[in-house]
Formats: C-alpha cells, sequence, structure tokens
C-alpha cells in the first residue's frame, strides 16, 4: 500500500471546504437534470457501485491531514448527493406518471363506436325463410352434389335422349362426361333411390345453366320439393303451394295454374302468385296482367317413380321447384342478378333489417 499515498487518483485530497463546495455543485446539477437518462447518467456518476466519485472519495479519508473533518464533510456531501437524487428521482416519476395518464385521457362524451355486425346475404334469407315454412309443413331439408352425372340430372327424370337440355348449347358439361347440375332435381332422385315413401323433402341448393343475361346467371340458386306418398293429388298440391306462398309473401296472395311442360311430371304447371306490388290490378312490374310467375310445379310422373324403385301404382306424388334468386330479386326490388354475385357490401346495407 505503499504507493497509494503518492498516486492518489484526482490528485490532492479536497478540503472539508471543498467537499462541502462539491455537495453544492453536485445538488443543483442533479435538480437541474431533465430527464431520465440524464438522472441516470449523474446517479451512476456519483453513486455507481463498481465505480462513483462517492466511492473515490471516501478511499481518501486514510490520506487526509485531519480525518475526522474529511468523514464528516464526506457525510455530508453523501447524504445531500444522495437526497438530491432520490428527490429529483422522485419528480421525475411524478413528470411520467403525468404523461401516462395525459395519453391514456378518454373523451368520454365521443359517441361509442359500434361494432360492425354482419347481415343475411338475400339468396340465404330468402332460403332460411323458405327452409323455415317447409319444415312447419313436415319437410326436411335434403342436399347433394353439384356435379351430377346425365343419368341423375337426365335420364332417371324422364329427359328423352335428345332433349336440348342435354346439348352443351344448355348444360355446362365437363371433360369426363359429367355435369353441373342444372336443377336441384337429382336430389331428389337421389332421395327416392334411397328410401321408400312417404317422402317430404325440400332441395336447396346451386345450379348451374350455360344461360346470360340481366334476369340469369351461368349460377343460380333454386329450392325444389317432394312429397310422394299413398293417395297424393293435385289437389294437396294446390293446397301446399297456397299454404306456403301465402307465408313467403303477402297473407292473401292468391294462386294460379297454368298448364305446362316438364319431362318428369305428369300433368306439369307454371304457378303464378297474384303480383305483391299491386296486388292484381296490373301494374309495370307484372307487365300489366295481376300475375307474377315464380314456380314450376306437377304430379310426379309415374315412370319418374319407378325409375326410382317406387311402386307408381301404390305411390303417387308431386314436385315443385322456385328459383330463389328470383324471388331475392321480387322482394328487394334488385334489377339485375349480377347484382347478388358481385360482394358489394352496400347491396348488402341496403337489404339489411
Ligand atoms: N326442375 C325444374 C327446373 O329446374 C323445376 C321443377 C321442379 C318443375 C319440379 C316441376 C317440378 O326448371
Amino acid at each position: 500500500m505503499g504507493g497509494e499515498g503518492t498516486t492518489t487518483q484526482g490528485g490532492a485530497v479536497p478540503t472539508p471546504e471543498e467537499l462541502e463546495r462539491l455537495a453544492a455543485a453536485a445538488e443543483s446539477a442533479i435538480a437541474a437534470v431533465a430527464d431520465r437518462a440524464g438522472w441516470e447518467s449523474l446517479r451512476v456518476e456519483w453513486a455507481g457501485a463498481r465505480q462513483g466519485r462517492l466511492r473515490d472519495l471516501q478511499a481518501l479519508i486514510r490520506l487526509a491531514p485531519d480525518k475526522r473533518a474529511f468523514g464528516q464533510a464526506f457525510n455530508q456531501l453523501k447524504s445531500r448527493v444522495e437526497a438530491a437524487l432520490a428527490r429529483r428521482d422522485e419528480e421525475l416519476a411524478d413528470g411520467e406518471r403525468a404523461a401516462r395518464l395525459a395519453a391514456a385521457r378518454e373523451d368520454v362524451t365521443l359517441p361509442g363506436r359500434r361494432p360492425a355486425t354482419g347481415s343475411l346475404h338475400p339468396v340465404t334469407h330468402v332460403a332460411r325463410q323458405i327452409e323455415e315454412i317447409f319444415r312447419g309443413l313436415g319437410y326436411s331439408v335434403a342436399e347433394g352434389p353439384e356435379v351430377e352425372d346425365d343419368r341423375t340430372n337426365f335420364a332417371l327424370l324422364n329427359f328423352p335422349d335428345d332433349h336440348p337440355a342435354r346439348d352443351a348449347q344448355d348444360t355446362l358439361m365437363l371433360a369426363d362426361g359429367r355435369l353441373l347440375r342444372t336443377h336441384t332435381s337429382p336430389v331428389q332422385i337421389r332421395t327416392m333411390l334411397a328410401r321408400q315413401p312417404p317422402i317430404r323433402v325440400i332441395c336447396p341448393g346451386r345450379v348451374f345453366r350455360n344461360d346470360n343475361d340481366l334476369r340469369h346467371s351461368p349460377m343460380f340458386h333454386q329450392v325444389e320439393g317432394l312429397c310422394v306418398a299413398e293417395g297424393i293429388t293435385v289437389g294437396d298440391l294446390k293446397g301446399t303451394l297456397l299454404a306456403f306462398v301465402q307465408r313467403l309473401f303477402a297473407a292473401d296472395t292468391r294462386i294460379r295454374l297454368r298448364p305446362s311442360f316438364f319431362p318428369f311430371t305428369e300433368p306439369s304447371c307454371e304457378v303464378d302468385i297474384s303480383c305483391q306490388l299491386c296486388g292484381g290490378s296490373g301494374c309495370p312490374t307484372c307487365s300489366l296482367t295481376g300475375w307474377m310467375e315464380i314456380l314450376g310445379a306437377g304430379m310426379v310422373d309415374p315412370r319418374v317413380l319407378a325409375n326410382c324403385g317406387i311402386d307408381p301404382d301404390r305411390y303417387s306424388g308431386f314436385a315443385f321447384g322456385l328459383g330463389l334468386d328470383r324471388v331475392a330479386m321480387n322482394n328487394w326490388g334488385i334489377p339485375n342478378i349480377r347484382s347478388l354475385f358481385e360482394s358489394d357490401e352496400r347491396l348488402l346495407r341496403q337489404v339489411r333489417g
């Protein structure tokens, strides 16, 4: 230790008066520090655990001429520096807390932010309404594949080999000979192949035809229905359809059956409902006829029943089909069918509720 006296770091041992001036200078430097980083560097400079000015000064006591006076002045210095650091620390913490609160301040008078809510697509909405009505009439919902074969989509439904619908002109064919179903009637075929009457099903789903204009899209939606049991007559068909349209549309809606033709029903009809706009007196929407065409229907052709392994001498049935997109377009006054499939949020907002 012999060398210490001559090689003291920082030069000569400060006098008590110098220590006192040092304390005053440290106090004002600490009090003037502007932020946390400045405070931290002064803390390290003075009170750092490994090397700090207080530590260094304390080591000089051994060399002081008057150890008692030096010790007292040093202790003063030490507690003044520590107190100054603690005081400034608290002041800075106060400022930091105030800044945090200011940043987090909410304007409680602002209106709340509403969560964005979705809504049902018009076609989904109509499909659910129709499913609900037929569930109430004892029907269940059946679904099937969108890719079908000729047999299920056409042959078993009694379409002759040269029927125009079997042409690629009207039907979207796949390279392997299968096709995109042109109606949901194949789901009725699948149902009849799978089980015996009594059968009451509705078959909602997407269907595809090689068709494209304002009122037709190559993909659209249908619901078809099938009822097969003993003793089913045209009266059951008419009663069921009347009950259905009076629930889906206005309660005083009337229906009219016009003779028509489908390969799979005999007799067949088109079903009109009294115009929902004018009530039947005639307006531009119904082309002044008072009627709107919405359904195809008929008594299931006995050959179709036989094709599916159901005895036509014992059972009879009716079937019907309607386009969901048409109903949605009528209900919401949508002129172009493509608006339904463009995913424009404005359309959904308009039909909400
Ligand atoms: N399958 C027919 C179509 O898509 C609709 C229909 C179903 C007609 C049942 C009569 C009976 O056009």
